[in-house]
């Protein structure tokens, strides 16, 4: 490991954009497949790592929802998130903002107590065995109706006050935030915070004007809208960046062409993330090591693009002065 390396992985950090779905290791998929009688196309995990090759998003949402099928019992949900949770703090990661998509198993007839309840036990568990702080943020489905997203809302209300925020995700072509003005609206009156997926300069100007989200996830094209940009950067309103995502689904071809360090230039608040680390072969300090690389950043960038993360979360004023203390001390002992 390079000194760099090092620096980055020990370094506390956050990840604010992971889908707990899309954290399932093959090893544990086909645990959990051979669990619960689940048939999956691939002999091996080793076959189905080697399956991990995309065109576009939803090439690789095609395999993500066929990969949540394993996915049955409160005891699955507690397993992957306790699996995340665990890799997460060999990481560094100090505070963990993780998004779940009930609708890829209510659907199914699981039920949404064991959804909720597997997850949460699990980050209840982590937060007193290894003292890694998280949360959840229910996700939508946009290829869904906002129908359906409300009717979610619903179901998870009895939750209300363990859930961070409400995320939004799944197939963008076609579905413009536009489209789910009312479920956002209902959304921040139920006094939720909220996020949402979008690359698209014009997504990302929609869900900032019309939605009014607190975050956006990705936000990759928004320095093609120079206004845009400027509003993102005034109201400190925060990108969870996930560049191998990227680089994996063909967004960028090569790293060098990621739009971080000229998000940064452009005095966003952009982080960095893993959003389904095996999918795209990396953790969030596999993301900042390989960008570091490719972006020739400096060790003060990425500093900044660590505490940009903690400026980001969704925590109180405390915890964030005490996070960003110990990434001090660190850098300050590096
Ligand atoms: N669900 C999981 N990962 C996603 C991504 N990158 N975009 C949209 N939906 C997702
Ligand atoms: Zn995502």
């Amino acid at each position: 490991m390079t000194e760099m390396s090092a620096f980055i992985r020990g370094m506390p950090k956050t990840e604010l954009h992971m889908h707990i779905e899309g954290s399932l290791e093959p090893e544990l998929m086909f645990a959990l497949a051979r669990r619960n009688g689940v048939k999956l196309r691939w002999e091996t995990p080793e076959a189905l790592r080697a399956a991990y090759r995309f065109s576009d998003l939803q090439s690789f949402l095609d395999l993500y929802f066929e990969g949540c099928r394993v996915l049955m019992h409160e005891v699955d949900f507690y397993d992957v998130t306790a699996a995340y949770l665990r890799k997460a703090h060999e990481h560094g990661i100090v505070r963990a903002e993780l998004f779940m998509g009930p609708q890829s198993f209510t659907s199914r007839g699981v039920s949404i107590d064991c959804v909720m309840n597997g997850v949460l036990r699990a980050m209840d568990d982590a937060k007193r065995e290894r003292g890694i702080s998280s949360g959840l943020m229910v996700s939508a489905h946009r290829h869904r109706t906002e129908g359906d997203a409300l009717e979610l809302l619903d179901q998870v209300m009895p939750w209300s006050d363990r859930i961070l925020a409400i995320g939004m995700g799944g197939a963008e072509i076609g579905n413009p935030p536009s489209k789910f003005k009312s479920f956002f609206r209902e959304c921040r009156g139920r006094g939720f915070r909220t996020t949402i997926h979008a690359g698209e300069a014009s997504y990302v100007r929609e869900a900032v004007e019309l939605l009014e989200v607190d975050r956006i996830d990705h936000g990759n094209s928004c320095l093609a809208d120079h206004g845009l940009a400027r509003e993102l950067a005034h109201r400190r309103i925060a990108l969870t960046v996930c560049p191998l995502s990227n680089l994996r689904l063909n967004v960028v071809r090569s790293l060098r062409d990621h739009p971080l360090r000229a998000m940064m230039d452009a005095g966003l608040l952009a982080t960095v993330n893993s959003d389904d680390p095996p999918y795209f072969d990396g953790y969030v300090s596999e993301n900042l090591i390989e960008c570091q690389r490719a972006l020739q950043l400096s060790q003060e960038d990425i500093v900044r693009v660590v505490r940009n993360g903690f400026e980001a979360a969704f925590i109180t004023e405390e915890e964030r002065h005490r996070f960003l203390t110990a990434v001090d001390t660190y850098v300050g002992h590096a």
